[in-house]
């Protein structure tokens, strides 16, 4: 998020629990001129109570809009911005957001569509199914896992009749050996495309499983919640292949804020390592790759600088 962000009032008029320690918020801006259309996919930066900023995918379909609607999970060993969203507000309060933007848009072209969602993952890949519903789109199959049912938000909505044969719920109670098995889902592509958005290790273990499929065809939602902390990362640095510029990388900064940091205009998007925009060609180093966007073959001679670091020593960037 740049600091350069136009925020846009926008009052909460509804605030609902809909799973545990999930909650819905319905954010209209102030002046309704300022409501602008959104497509599925879509997420809203939000300045919390806290003063941080934080990233909530839209999980209204765009055809039924009429406000913003998120969904927020209460993340309890997190930074503080979701717990104070939740306690530190209350409808009819003011808020600051951003206009929509989408950085895991629905595909117009395939058969079909594969949406898997672990947890709040949910909430984009909602607002990618009630546009199929509502449009008529192509067909999809939503496989939406949670630890426990009641951690697990629209579930009545999921487990209603307009969705048999559509859906397949699991619920793995938080235990690896009861986790659903999508191999037989994924191991032939069938010219679908896949939507994946939930923790870290659900997208790392379908993007394993995905290897053989076309890197357009899978599409990855990631705020970030499972950034590694700075305690796990180690300090490296970048040399700049082109100026012989060298930056000490520290814990706590990616190779992204620190280039941009010096001045260096860089593109970028997600800035969690799903959308593919800040591709860079590594000249030499031992990169430790953090993204889900690069194939493996791609990760030889690229680097995605928002998320990755290197493993040990330097890295020569190809800038
Ligand atoms: Fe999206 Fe880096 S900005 S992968």
């Amino acid at each position: 998020m740049s600091d350069q962000e136009q925020w846009l009032k926008a009052r909460i008029v509804g605030k609902e629990a809909v799973a545990d320690d999930i909650v819905m918020f319905d954010l209209r801006p102030l002046d309704e001129n300022m409501l602008e259309p959104y497509t599925p996919g879509a997420h809203l930066a939000v300045k919390v109570p806290n003063g941080e900023t934080r990233k909530y995918s839209l999980c209204n379909g765009p055809d039924e809009a009429e406000g913003y609607v998120i969904a927020v999970k209460k993340e309890h060993g997190g930074r503080g911005g979701s717990v104070s969203l939740i306690d530190q507000t209350n409808v009819g309060d003011e808020i600051l957001i951003s206009a929509p933007r989408n950085d895991f848009s629905l595909k117009d072209g395939p058969s079909s569509y594969i949406f898997i969602a672990g947890g709040i993952g949910i909430t984009p890949i909602r607002s990618m199914i009630r546009h199929l519903m509502a449009t008529r789109g192509k067909p999809f199959k939503l496989y939406y896992f949670t630890r426990t049912p009641a951690m697990m938000a629209f579930r009545e909505e999921f487990s209603g009749p307009e969705f048999r044969g559509k859906v397949v719920i699991h619920h793995d109670n938080g235990d690896p050996d009861k986790a659903f098995d999508l191999w037989p889902v994924l191991e032939d592509p069938k010219g679908a495309h896949l939507y994946c958005c939930g923790p870290r290790g659900l997208m790392e273990a379908v993007r394993d499983m995905t290897g053989h499929w076309s890197s357009a065809a899978v599409h990855f939602e990631d705020f970030g919640a499972a950034k590694a902390k700075p305690e796990d990362n180690t300090p490296f640095t970048v040399e700049l292949a082109k100026s012989g510029e060298i930056f000490e990388i520290p814990v706590d900064k990616s190779i992204l804020e620190v280039l941009r940091e010096a001045g260096k205009t860089l593109p970028s998007s997600c800035e969690s390592g799903t959308c593919g925009t800040c591709k860079t060609r590594l000249v030499s180093g031992e990169p430790d790759h953090r993204d889900l966007a690069l194939s493996e073959q791609e990760k030889a001679r690229n680097i995605m600088i928002c998320v990755s670091r290197a493993k040990s020593g330097a890295l020569v960037l190809d800038l």
